[in-house]
């Protein structure tokens, strides 16, 4: 398996600023070399391009808008490579704007190859705004809904398919903060959300059990992770800590239980935001639980 490393130096879609040193925290933290261990063959593409932060406040509930379709145009077409090529393509981080390009190039790849698309989005929020719904007008909190066909133009015609893809291909993992308007949003567009509560109930595995349910030898499976996911005691790297997020252990089976599916095509890891850091612990850990991500076992190397 070939796998692609690609940079998205951008926090142009957060409320803070530092996310965009995130590709190289998780280098720093020796990602490429960790899955080259484990007999993966790791090419790094280096660094998207794109417009520097401007720090604006929203206009029409949008802050940023030129700037992260800019970003998300070159993430679209360097993933769309990389599945073209046959690559496994990894994005490094960046705020989870980024996901817009790289699961409408996704959603795009299985589309032209007759392939189901699942996406399992690692989060402690729905990231399912609209400039009605947001409170912040900051665009990480809308990719969902922009793939589903609900957002600006500019960003829901990114990969030149509307919708990018449905509701229905999400999972909605550690969730527990949806502002209020984006709670009727979900409910409406029914997508499957397994929040702390299904998980403190039912534990981690049984929750993936459901989530990963119905992924066949057809299924491309892409892993959305917003390290914010994890709770802020184990990974403090992140802008929008939330208390009460999956512990380490929870944490590791989540991603083994993936690895076990064997159907892992493409991966967001986002929203790491190392000036919030300490000692780089947090791109350290993101790195141990992507290395489970690829199959890394206590027993099986
Ligand atoms: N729901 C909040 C907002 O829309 C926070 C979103 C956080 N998203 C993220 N990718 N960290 O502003
Ligand atoms: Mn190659
Ligand atoms: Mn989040
Ligand atoms: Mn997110």
């Amino acid at each position: 398996q070939s796998i692609s490393l690609i940079g998205v130096p951008t926090d142009i879609g957060a409320g803070h600023r530092g996310a965009s040193m995130g590709p190289e925290a998780l280098r720093v933290a020796r990602l490429g070399e960790k899955l080259t261990k484990r007999g993966l063959q790791v090419h790094d593409r280096g660094n998207l391009a794109g417009p520097l932060n401007p720090w604006q406040p929203p206009t029409d509930g949008y802050r940023h808008l030129a700037e992260v379709a800019a970003w998300n145009q070159a993430v679209f077409t360097a993933v769309q490579t990389e599945l073209t090529a046959g690559h496994l393509p990894i994005m490094l981080g960046g705020d989870h704007c980024l996901a817009i390009g790289s699961i409408a190039a996704v959603a795009a790849h299985c589309r032209a190859q007759g392939r189901s698309l699942r996406v399992l989005w690692l989060d402690a929020h729905s990231d399912f705004n609209t400039a009605l719904a947001t409170p912040s007008g900051n665009i990480h909190g809308m990719p969902v809904a922009c793939l589903c066909g609900n957002g600006p133009k500019e960003l829901v015609e990114v990969g030149g398919h509307v919708p990018a893809t449905t509701p229905d291909v999400f999972r909605q993992i550690g969730i527990r903060s949806v502002d209020d308007i984006e709670k009727q949003l979900i409910r409406d567009a029914k997508v499957q959300v397994f929040d702390m509560r299904h998980i403190d109930e039912n534990g981690m595995k049984r929750t993936m059990e459901e989530a990963l349910a119905g992924i066949d030898a057809n299924t491309h499976l892409h892993v959305s992770f917003d390290v914010d996911f994890l709770d802020p005691t184990i990974a403090p790297g992140v802008g929008t800590t939330v208390r009460g997020g999956p512990n380490y252990r929870e944490a590791q089976l989540c991603m083994e239980m993936i690895a076990d599916t064997g159907r892992l095509g493409s991966l967001d890891i986002v929203e790491l935001n190392p000036a919030y850091d300490k000692r780089n612990q947090t791109a350290k850990l993101a790195v141990d639980l992507v290395e489970s991500l690829f199959g890394k076992s206590t027993l099986i190397h």
